[in-house]
C-alpha cells in the first residue's frame, strides 16, 4: 500500500516537473535557451564556438569550487577572454552564475 502510493506521488511529481519546465531542475538549460546560447554553442555550432558537451568538460575544473567559478563568471562577463561575443556580457550576473554553475556540474 505504502508503495503504491509512493509510486502515485513520484509519477505526480513527474508529471509536475514537466508542467514546471522553465521553473524545474532544468531551469538553467532553458535559461540557456532563452538566452541564445544554443544558437552557437547547440547543434550547428558557429565559427569557433564550442559545444556545450565541450563548455561543461571545460568547466568541470571548476566543480565545487564556488571562487572559481565566480572568477571564470567575472572574466566571462567581461568578454576579454572570449572575444566579445554579445550574448556573453549581456548576461546578468546572477544568469552568468547560474549557467557557469550548471555547466561546472555536468550540465544535466
Ligand atoms: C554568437 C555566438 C555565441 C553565443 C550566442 C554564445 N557564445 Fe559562448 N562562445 C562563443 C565562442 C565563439 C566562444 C569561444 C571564444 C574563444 O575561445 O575565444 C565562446 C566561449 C564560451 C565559453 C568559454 C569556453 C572556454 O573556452 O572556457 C563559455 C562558458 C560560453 N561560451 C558560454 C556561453 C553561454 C552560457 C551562452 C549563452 C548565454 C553563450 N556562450 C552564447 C560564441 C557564442
Amino acid at each position: 500500500m505504502r508503495h503504491a502510493l509512493h509510486r502515485q506521488i513520484t509519477c505526480a511529481g513527474t508529471l509536475l516537473l514537466a508542467l514546471a519546465w522553465p521553473l524545474g531542475a532544468n531551469a538553467s538549460a532553458q535559461l540557456a535557451l532563452d538566452q541564445g546560447c544554443y544558437s552557437c554553442h547547440g547543434a550547428n555550432l558557429r565559427a569557433e564556438a564550442p559545444s556545450f558537451e565541450r563548455l561543461a568538460q571545460k568547466l568541470a575544473n571548476y566543480k565545487g569550487d564556488a571562487a572559481a567559478q565566480k572568477e571564470f563568471v567575472d572574466k566571462y562577463r567581461a568578454g576579454e577572454m572570449f572575444g566579445h561575443i554579445d550574448a556573453h556580457e549581456r548576461l546578468s550576473s546572477n544568469s552568468a552564475k547560474a549557467l557557469v554553475h550548471w555547466l561546472a556540474e555536468g550540465a544535466h
